[in-house]
């Protein structure tokens, strides 16, 4: 099978070509990646430039926004095509929404018109369940939940879910949308919560939780998505939403409180600081119809996921140290330089 996969030098995006290539032998991946901040190649260090996965492996540096790029790159023909390009910040798109809606509307839409005009056998476009909003205490996101998103990230996700949407019923296009909720593990860019929180940790930096800390997240480890993805492109049905969720509703200080209890550090590293504005206060996902139509579920318990996220983190300081000491430190003193402790 041959796959292009967007953005695969990134968190969940790098996660797949090394599930996919290590798992399948018969399967070929061109990813292309335009490097953002959050595009790391050392993230494929494990297959790139590997004389045993050359023929099978090849990186394009570019931008999904870029038409003649992608009809370029999907002339040469393609089975499928996994979108996992994106700004994926939800932070950052309060600072700068114009970027989100580039590259996760625009792009998407760019990604289409190719699919349309080569033929390719699936679009596979990999959404967030942040499109559907917020929950209250009870109930769980299904697919037939309304689309309210609230962040521009989420709003720009949403976006393109309908221009997918639309593409399927307008022009038949083979589009499945797969909406999962909050992932960890290895190689995430430590903004995201967990990684920030274990990082932080190590270096006894204070943790700095918005609000009260009892907004919750369904967490789901990132391998776990990489399967349901692999099965859902070979198992599901063209047309068709599928939610994936690790059935793992935690609130935020239960995790950073679970972080600092492992890596033995005080709970005095905890510091409340201003509240994220829009911030969704509790997400859980209703996985029935994947688990029930392809026979996926998540093989990891919070537990077992956690204790693999902070070993692979300690065991690789070099990865993130250097992220944090470059750009990133200095987007880290911007956002957080002016958030006072409540
Ligand atoms: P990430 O920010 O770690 O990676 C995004 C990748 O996309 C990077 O490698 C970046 O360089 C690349 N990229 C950005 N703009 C591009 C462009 N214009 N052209 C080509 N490449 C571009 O994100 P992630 O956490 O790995 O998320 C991947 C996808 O999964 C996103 O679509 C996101 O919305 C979705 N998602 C993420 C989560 C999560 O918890 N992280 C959950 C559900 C869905
Ligand atoms: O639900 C899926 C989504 O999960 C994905 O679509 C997004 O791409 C991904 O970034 C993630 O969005 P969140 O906003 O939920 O993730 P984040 O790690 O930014 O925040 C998780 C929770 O932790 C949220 O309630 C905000 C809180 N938080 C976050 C940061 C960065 C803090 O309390 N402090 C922090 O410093």
């Amino acid at each position: 099978m041959k796959i292009l996969v967007t953005g695969g030098a990134g968190f969940i995006g790098s996660n797949y070509i090394l599930f996919m290539l290590q798992t399948f032998p018969d399967v070929q991946i061109t990813n292309v990646d335009k490097l953002t901040y959050a595009g790391n190649l050392e993230n494929l260090s494990a297959i790139e430039c590997k004389d045993s996965y050359c023929s099978r492996y090849r990186f394009i540096k570019g931008d999904i926004v870029d038409r003649i790029l992608i009809d370029n790159l999907l002339s040469q023909g393609f089975d499928a095509v996994i979108n996992f390009a994106a700004e994926s910040h939800v932070d950052r798109s309060i600072e700068e929404a114009g970027i989100f809606i580039r590259t996760n509307v625009l792009g998407t839409q760019i990604l289409l018109e190719g699919i349309k005009k080569y033929k390719v056998g699936r679009f596979i476009q990999i959404s967030t369940d942040e499109v559907y909003g917020s929950l209250g205490p009870e109930g769980k996101f299904t697919e037939e939940s309304y689309l309210k998103p609230n962040s521009p990230y989420s709003a720009s996700k949403a976006g393109a879910d309908l221009i997918c949407r639309a593409y399927f019923k307008t022009f038949s296009l083979p589009v499945i949308i797969t909406r999962c909720s909050n992932n960890y593990g290895p190689y995430q860019f430590p903004e995201k919560v967990i990684p920030l929180f274990i990082t932080n940790a190590i270096e006894n930096i204070p943790l700095p939780l918005y609000g009260d800390g009892l907004n919750i997240r369904d967490w789901i480890y990132v391998e776990d998505h990489c399967r349901a993805i692999d099965l859902v492109l070979r198992k599901g049905k063209v047309g068709e939403i599928y939610n994936i969720g690790g059935n793992c509703e935690r609130t935020n200080i239960t995790i950073t409180q679970m972080i600092l209890e492992k890596l033995n550090k005080p709970k005095t590293l905890i510091t409340f600081v201003k509240d994220r504005p829009g911030h969704d206060r509790r997400y859980a996902i209703a996985a029935d119809k994947i688990e029930k139509e392809i026979g996926w579920k998540p093989a990891h318990s919070f537990e077992t996921g956690i204790d693999k996220t902070i070993t692979w983190y300690l065991n690789n300081k070099s990865w993130w140290e250097k992220i944090k000491s470059g750009e990133y430190r200095n987007y880290y003193h911007q956002m957080y330089g002016n958030r006072s402790s409540l």
